[in-house]
Order: C-alpha cells, then structure tokens, then sequence
C-alpha cells in the first residue's frame, strides 16, 4: 500500500468514529486527526473563562473577541494542548460535552479549526473523524464512511469509557447528552452533521472492534489496489 489516500470518518455522537480511525491509521500508518478534540477545546476554555452564563449558555461574544488568542496543538501520540496546557483528559468530561455542540455551531470558531485541520491534512496519509469531514473540510476525500450505531449502543460505550475515567454518571443522562449534540450537530447552520453523497454506511452496533477495522481496510484495499 504505497499511495496514500484521505480518508473521512463522520457520524453521530459516540457512534465509534474515533476508535476506528485510530485503529486504521495505526493499522496504514497514517496520521490521526480527532477533530472533535479541537471543538472539545475551544468548550473547554469557555469554561475556564467563564464565557457561560447561569443558564448554560456559550457568550459569542466573549469567546470572539479572545479567539485569537486560543492555542491548540495534537501531538503524535494524542494528546491535545490548549495554550500549553495539556487538557487530554480535561475534555472528555460531561462538564465539557454538555456545552460543545453550541461551540460547534460559531462559524468563527469553525473557521479556525477548520484553517488548522486542512493543514495538518495537506499531505495525505491521514484519517480524520468528526461530523463534517467528508462534507466541509475534505469534500475530495477518496474514502469516507458514515457511521451509525443504536442510542443503546452508543450510550453504553460512552457509559464505559466514562466509568473507566472514574467519573460517575446515569446512563439516562448520557442518552440526553447524545441526542441533544446530534440533534444541535445536524440541524446548526454551519456545516451540519449529514452523510455525504459519496461516503459508504457503516453500522457498528453489532460489529466488534477488529471486525469494523477489517472492512474499513478493505475499503482502503480497493481504492489503492484499482
Ligand atoms: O466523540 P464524540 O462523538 O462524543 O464527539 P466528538 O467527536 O468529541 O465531538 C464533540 C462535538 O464537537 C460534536 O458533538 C460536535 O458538536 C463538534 N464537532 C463538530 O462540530 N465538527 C467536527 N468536525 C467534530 C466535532
């Protein structure tokens, strides 16, 4: 496998995007790029700046005017930095799921990320995942696949992946926080979640890790092979 191709995960909420892309980029030896993290981090300076009222809501304008001065850098080996700091874990709270979908829907905010994803893919030879990566950021992608998989699948693997930080929270309140995102990510003005025209579905609720990773190597199998 010599020629080295783009390839574009989007889908919902928890749905598996993330552990695939990671497994096929290690499995390619491709970049991974999880461009959620980068949402993640713009939500999780709004709320160190306290730029988020008492009813829960992201202040635009605040958020715009120190934009600028928001840092973010992905190293080799996954972790993510905010002006320095290394906020890895800090992101996958629910404190910081509960208000990134609003931060997702500011074009401002999505420009600049996006400005920094279409760099760190120039090249090729990458996988990145997120809801408008097919779609947006590299419409010319050779491979992208949408994934899907049930609320009751998602919620579970979100369930245990929180449990595993220690973090304690009630399935039902993470089935809300799945629908509410998908709900803001596919009906926001900017760049909505949707499949794009050309991408393949690939439904992962009762696929096993490996299983997944082989018929996306598969994919990639064809499109490098003709
Ligand atoms: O891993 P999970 O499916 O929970 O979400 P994520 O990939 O970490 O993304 C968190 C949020 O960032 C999403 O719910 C979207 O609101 C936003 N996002 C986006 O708008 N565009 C992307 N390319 C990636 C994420």
């Amino acid at each position: 496998m010599t020629k080295k191709i783009t390839i574009a995960i989007d889908g919902y909420a928890a749905c598996g995007k993330s552990t695939l892309a990671k497994a096929l980029a290690q499995a390619l030896n491709y970049t991974f790029i999880d461009s959620g993290a980068m949402y993640r981090a713009v939500a999780f300076y709004c709320l160190e700046k306290q730029f988020v009222d008492n009813q829960g809501v992201i202040q635009k304008k605040q958020l715009e005017k120190f934009l600028s001065e928001i840092e973010i850098e992905m190293t080799p080996d996954q972790r993510i930095f905010l002006n320095k700091q290394d906020i890895t874990d800090a992101i996958r709270t629910p404190r910081v799921a509960n208000v990134v979908s609003q931060v997702a829907t500011i074009k401002s905010v999505r420009s600049k990320l996006v400005e920094l994803q279409h760099a760190m893919g120039k090249n090729g030879g990458i996988v990145m995942d997120g809801r408008d990566i097919g779609t947006v950021v590299f419409p010319d992608a050779e491979l992208k696949i949408f994934v899907t998989a049930s609320t009751e699948v998602r919620t579970a693997r979100r369930l245990a992946e929180l449990n595993a930080t220690g973090a304690h929270v009630a399935a039902n309140e993470v089935t809300k926080n799945l629908l509410e995102r998908d709900y803001l990510d596919s009906t926001r003005l900017e760049s909505p979640l949707k499949q794009a025209a050309n991408a393949i579905v690939l439904d992962t609720t009762y696929l096993s890790r490996e299983e997944q990773l082989q018929w996306a190597l598969e994919r990639v199998r064809l499109l490098i092979t003709n």
